[in-house]
């Protein structure tokens, strides 16, 4: 099992609870359509998982390309998404055939820590060619190297505390110390940046980078990227 099997296995261990997950997409989506620019935007969100919300992301935008690998969530997603005359959902590989410059904004949340340092290179070499020249590329929930898994835990307690599933949260917290969740983290590995690491990635693909004011999402310990080419 890798990571993308992991996300592709239908289990509770992600998401507490169907309320968990649909309350985390709709967070997300919220905070992605505020940098969705204002006029006729071509918009990917690389690595986009479940997105119960993305109706809300394309809303704002002209277009709203959805990427996800694993095929069982990707096939949900096309079900979900087929009366959307607005969203496409696409593989990874499809998505890379994108001519240049077909993106004003590109999104790739909670998705860093999945992929080795070579493999963020690579897709940061990718989002480059397409993005627009003006378009902005956002690197979300970045994982930094001190206290990640007190600082997940806490943060979907606090979760789970506003949005009526706070319980459900404890059960689930349990219920990953007993999953792959850590099997997995000991054989695959999970990628941990500081700020600076991040930033020292994104300059060296070609982009001028700063870190947002506040994550994407529900976990303020974690870090945002805001990208453009330099
Ligand atoms: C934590 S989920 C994030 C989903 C969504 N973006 C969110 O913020 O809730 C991690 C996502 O990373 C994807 N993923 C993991 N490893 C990957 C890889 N090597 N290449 C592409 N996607 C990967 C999984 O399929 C999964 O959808």
């Amino acid at each position: 099992m890798d990571w993308i099997s992991f996300y592709d296995f239908k289990h509770s261990v992600i998401y507490v609870n169907e309320r968990h997950r649909d309350v985390h997409y709709r967070n997300i989506a919220k905070d992605i359509r505020g940098y969705v620019p204002p006029h006729s935007a071509d918009v990917l969100d690389y690595g986009c998982g479940e997105a119960t919300s993305a109706d809300l992301v394309a809303a704002a935008a002209s277009h709203l390309t959805l990427v996800e690998a694993a095929p069982n969530v990707r096939a949900a997603l096309t079900a979900r998404y087929a009366g959307n005359g607005k969203i496409t959902v696409l593989t990874p590989d499809e998505a890379m055939a994108k001519p240049p410059g077909s993106f004003d904004l590109i999104v790739m949340h909670s998705v860093a820590q999945y992929l080795t340092g070579a493999e963020l290179d690579r897709l940061l070499g990718e989002f480059h060619r397409l993005v627009k020249p003006d378009g902005l590329v956002i690197i979300g929930d970045i994982v930094p190297p001190q206290m990640a898994a007190p600082a997940a835990a806490l943060s979907l307690l606090r979760f789970g505390a506003e949005n009526g599933f706070f319980w459900a949260a404890v059960g689930g917290l349990i219920r990953i110390l007993l999953s792959d969740y850590f099997r997995l983290k000991k054989t695959h590995g999970l990628s941990h940046y500081t700020e600076a690491e991040m930033l020292a990635h994104l300059t060296a693909a070609g982009y001028t980078a700063k870190r947002a004011e506040r994550n994407i999402g529900h976990n303020p310990w974690r870090m945002t990227s805001l990208a453009r080419k330099a």
